[in-house]
C-alpha cells in the first residue's frame, strides 16, 4: 500500500521502534509478554532466529526451524478493543508487501482471511494476535502482540492447510534478516495508516490482494461448520458470508476453507 507521509506520525512510530533480536527463544509471542511484564514499551519487534515452542492459532504448534523468519511486536495501542483485531490485516498487509518485489510472479501472494498469507494457495505466512494486561502504577493497561512466522527457506509438510516457501518459489538467495527489515517498515508504514485513517483504507488494500471472494467457502468454528458464498470484509474486518437461504452471515473468527 502506498501512502503519502505524514511526517508527524511516521516519525512519532519509527521513535518507538526498537528491534531485539535472540538466537533461540521459546516463541517470540511469549517473550514479548514477558518482555511487558518487566517493563518493555510499545513498538518492541522481538525477532528470533528458532523457537523451540512456536505457536500459532487455536494452540496448534508453529513448526520454526532456523532460516525461516518468527517475530512479534509489543504494541500499546489507543484504540477501542473491538478495533484491535484489524492489525492482523495491516500485518498480513506488510508481509505481502515485503516480499512481493523479491518474487517472479508476486500475483500469486494473496491474503486469505483473517491472517494467512498464501503463495500460489500455500501457506506462506500466519499471524497470531494475543492481547494482555499488565497492572502499572496509572491501572490496568492493554498490550497486543501479533507475531508473524513466514517460510522463508522451508516449511512443514503434511500440513492440514499445504505450506509454501519462498524457496520453493525460486526465491533462493533471500534470508529471514531481509525480509524482516522490509517487514519493519511496511508494517510501521502500515500502522501509521490505520492509526492516522482508522480501518477504511487496509480494508481496500486487503480486498485486492484477497483470495476467495464470490467462491464457496466453509467457515470452521469451535462448535460448527458453515457453507456459504464469501460476499466481502465488513468495515470492522469480519468476514460476510452468505448463506445458501440468502441471509447473509457476519463472522469475527474461524478458519476459512476454499471449496
Ligand atoms: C497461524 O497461522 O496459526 C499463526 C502462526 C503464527 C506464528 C508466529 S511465529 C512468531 C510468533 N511466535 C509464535 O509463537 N507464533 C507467532
Amino acid at each position: 500500500m502506498t501512502r503519502k507521509k505524514n511526517t508527524q506520525l511516521t516519525k512519532q512510530l519509527l521513535d518507538d521502534y526498537h528491534l531485539l533480536s535472540y538466537d533461540e527463544v521459546d516463541s517470540t509471542n511469549s517473550e514479548a509478554k514477558r518482555l511487558a511484564e518487566g517493563g518493555a514499551a510499545h513498538g518492541a519487534f522481538i525477532w528470533a532466529k528458532r523457537q523451540t515452542k512456536g505457536r500459532g492459532r487455536y494452540a496448534r504448534e508453529w513448526v520454526s526451524q532456523e532460516g525461516n523468519l518468527f517475530v512479534s511486536i509489543l504494541l500499546s495501542p489507543d484504540k477501542p478493543m473491538e478495533e484491535i483485531p484489524q492489525i492482523s490485516f495491516l500485518t498480513c498487509l506488510a508481509a505481502l508487501e515485503s516480499v512481493a518485489p523479491l518474487l517472479p510472479e508476486p500475483e500469486l501472494l494473496t491474503c486469505k482471511w483473517p491472517n494467512d498469507l498464501l503463495l500460489n494457495g500455500r501457506k506462506l505466512g500466519g499471524i497470531l494476535l494475543e492481547s494482555f494486561e499488565t497492572i502499572e502504577a496509572s491501572g490496568p493497561r492493554r498490550w497486543v502482540v501479533i507475531g508473524l512466522g513466514m517460510n522463508i527457506t522451508g516449511c512443514p509438510g503434511n500440513l492440514e492447510f499445504p505450506a509454501a516457501s519462498l524457496k520453493d518459489a525460486g526465491v533462493e538467495i533471500i534470508s529471514a534478516k531481509i525480509v524482516l527489515s522490509r517487514f519493519i517498515h511496511h508494517f510501521i508504514d502500515g500502522y501509521g495508516i490505520w492509526q492516522e485513517k482508522g480501518f477504511a483504507p487496509i480494508r481496500r488494500s486487503w480486498l485486492g490482494h484477497c483470495e476467495g471472494i464470490g467462491k464457496e467457502v466453509k467457515v470452521s468454528l469451535p462448535q460448527e461448520n458453515i457453507y456459504g458464498i464469501f460476499d466481502s470484509l465488513d468495515s470492522k474486518g469480519h468476514l460476510k458470508l452468505k448463506l445458501p437461504d440468502g441471509k447473509t452471515r457476519k463472522i469475527a473468527a474461524g478458519d476459512l476453507y476454499l471449496l
